[in-house]
Formats: structure tokens, sequence, C-alpha cells
């Protein structure tokens, strides 16, 4: 057994994917997996959302899209950052769809295509209002034009990004789906003939039915957290991923005893100091010093002193009956209470997108629960 793990509750991710198509009843889902499915595990987390119904997969870069074929994986991949030019005959040779945002990496498609006499399926992206990637909605008519001209290239879909969807006040994503129908309509009269339209990210699946189209995008609801504060509370998402540890040594100090690098806490009193195995090294972020709490035997354990680089020390104190080698829970569930992923990150003044990505590169040992029949890897 490690010293410090990450539990993946496959069941939960079916629970938030089948959620998600609650919520979007009319359009189909790409699950989001990038950057290791934020830290759960791009493979299995696949795997499973293929099993779910998923219609699409959605990745930042190409070698992840590599790595999920090589893996089996046979869902149509969307990668989202666009394409290398060294990577562009093995995307049209395994059917992976490159976000296109220009028109010499739609070119390099259209001599791929040519070459291999395969089509070159690519989803045309337009910045609608993000002002980060995107063919601007003023040059979108040229860039149709040009596109139509090149041959072998199939634009399977268009789809842009949402800036503020966890936003309550959903002014500017209405701005937002204005310029992307618009958009469409463009197209559509330019006689460039495409299947989907997307633009909804786990905030537009949740609060705007009226941004739904063909294809939604969902990441974070997928994982179990909500994309914000700002969006709809209550429908159920179910969190992922735990993160554990367990009790290494416990010792009772004396009232004035120094805990940790820099003395930054001094007991009160007499106290039952626990030492974890887990630090900044494991992914859980230093700034929980004499901030964070952890679960022993069912109840909180204020995080003392200072997060190192692989120990962090609680006050048991108050939980008389914690013996060594029993669980903690640094992220997650123990009988009634838990710390979320937006605890942490309220706590480090992050989001939870960062502490799922930060704990799940950082993990070397993962645990995928509950897979649905025909199990993992
Ligand atoms: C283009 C794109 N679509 C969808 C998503 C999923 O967003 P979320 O995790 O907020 O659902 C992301 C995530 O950053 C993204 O970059």
């Amino acid at each position: 057994m490690p010293l410090n793990w990450v539990e993946i509750d496959l069941a939960a991710l079916r629970n938030n994917f089948y959620l998600a198509g609650r919520l979007a009843p009319g359009s189909r889902i790409i699950g989001v997996v990038k950057s290791d499915a934020y830290g759960h595990g791009m493979v299995p987390v696949a795997r499973e959302l293929e099993k779910c119904g998923a219609g699409f997969l959605a990745v930042g870069k190409f070698h992840e899209a590599l790595e999920l074929r090589q893996k089996g994986i046979e869902l149509p991949v969307l990668v989202l950052l666009g394409i290398d030019p060294e990577d562009v005959e093995e995307s049209v040779r395994l059917g992976v769809r490159p976000a296109i945002f220009r028109l010499d990496q739609a070119g390099m498609m259209s001599e791929a295509a040519l070459k291999l006499n395969m089509p070159a399926r690519v989803h045309v992206k337009l910045d609608t209002g993000m002002g980060r990637l995107g063919v601007p909605c003023g040059n979108l008519a040229a860039f149709a034009e040009k596109l139509k001209q090149m041959p072998g290239v199939v634009v399977e879909g268009i789809l842009s990004h949402f800036a503020e969807a966890d936003e309550a006040d959903k002014t500017f994503c209405d701005f937002q789906i204005g310029r992307f129908t618009e958009a469409i309509e463009t197209l559509s009269r330019q006689g460039l003939p495409f299947s989907y339209t997307h633009i909804s990210n786990s905030a537009g699946v949740i609060d705007l039915p009226r941004a739904h189209y063909h294809l939604v995008r969902p990441g974070i609801m997928l994982y179990g957290s909500h994309p914000s504060g700002g969006t709809s509370e209550g429908i159920g998402l179910q969190p992922v991923m735990s993160f554990k540890s367990k009790i290494i040594q416990l010792k009772e100090v004396a009232a004035g005893h120094p805990i940790g690098y820099g003395r930054t806490f001094i007991t009160q009193r007499e106290s039952r100091i626990a030492t974890v195995p887990v630090g900044y090294d494991d992914g859980y972020f230093r700034m929980l010093s004499n901030k964070g709490r952890a679960l022993v035997r069912g109840k909180s354990a204020p995080l003392v002193g200072r997060v190192s680089m692989n120990l962090i020390t609680l006050d048991m104190t108050d939980i008389p009956q914690a013996r060594e080698n029993d669980e903690v829970v640094l992220m997650g569930r123990q009988g009634e209470e838990r710390i979320t992923a937006d605890e942490i990150a309220g706590t480090c003044g992050t989001i939870s997108y960062e502490v799922y990505c930060a704990i799940g590169k950082q993990q070397k040992f993962k645990y995928f629960l509950n897979a649905s029949a025909g199990g993992q890897d």
C-alpha cells in the first residue's frame, strides 16, 4: 500500500455523465478528458465514458488523442488546441478531429487527406467573445470561402467557447450565443456543410438550455464539481476523486510545543499530533499550511504547522479514538463528513479544476473503483 493515494469512483463519473445527459436531453455529450481527465486518469475515464454512451471525447493535445487510440478507445476525438504540422498525417489516418482556427492548418489537413485518400474531419473554432483561440467572427466568411476550396477537408463541426457561463449574469453568454447563431447562418448561406454545432461547457449544460445545440462539452461536472458558485446548485453531482493517506506517527506533546518548519504553530494545550505522509510533492498545496483540515474516524482534524514536501501534521487532540495507521481523508468523504475540491480551492484562492489537476498530476497511485462490467486496462 502506498503512503498516499487517489481513488477514482467510476460510479460517480457515470452518475454525473447521466446527469449531464438529462440536463441536455437533445444533445450528445463530448466528454472532456484533456489534461489526464482533469487529473482523474484519461484512459480509464475515457473508457467509462465510452461505455456510458458519450458521442465524442475532447483532449487538448494530439498526443492525448494518440494515446486514446493506442489504448483501443474508438470514439471520435476532438483536439481542442489544433494541430501541429508533424501530427497532421497521423491525425487524418486515425480520424482524429482537430479544432481548426488557422488556414495553414486546414491546408495541411487537405494535403494529408489527398495523400492518404481519406477525409480530414475538422471542427472550426470561432472566437465569439472569449478573445482566445478561434477565427474572429468578422473573418469567418473569408475563412469559410477558403475552406470550401480545400479538397478532402470535411467540416464536421462548428464550435465556440463561453467566457463566463459560470457567472450568475448570463448577459455576455447571450451575446456569444447571438454571434454563434449568426456565424452558423453565415456558414449555411455560404454552402459550407457541417453536421454539429457546440458551445456549452459544464456551466452551459447546467444553466443554458438555449445553448445546448447538437453537442455539449462538459468537463468539470463529469468529475463532480460545479464550475463555480455562479451555477445552479443541488443538481446531484457526485465527486469522483478522493485523496487519502494514513497516520504514520501519533504522539503526545506538551503545551508550548512547536510544530513543523518555521515553528508557525505552537500548541496551546497538551496535544496529540498526527504526522501524515503527504505534502506538496503529492499535489497537496502548501497554501493549506495552518488552514487545511483532514478527516480521521469520520471527524475533522485541523492541519497545524506548515505543509512540507512529504509530510503534514494534524491536531488530533479532539479525536482521542484515533490511532496510528488510521486512514486520513485529505479530500473526499469519511462517515458523514466530506472535504471537497471546492473547499480546498477556496482555502487556497483557486478553483477546483486546479486542485484536481495538481493532485492527479503528482499522484503515482490511482485506484479505479466501481468500473462498469468489462473491467479496466
Ligand atoms: C474548449 C473547451 N470546452 C469545454 C471545456 C470544459 O469546461 P468545463 O470543465 O468548465 O465543463 C473546456 C475546459 O476548459 C474547454 O477548454
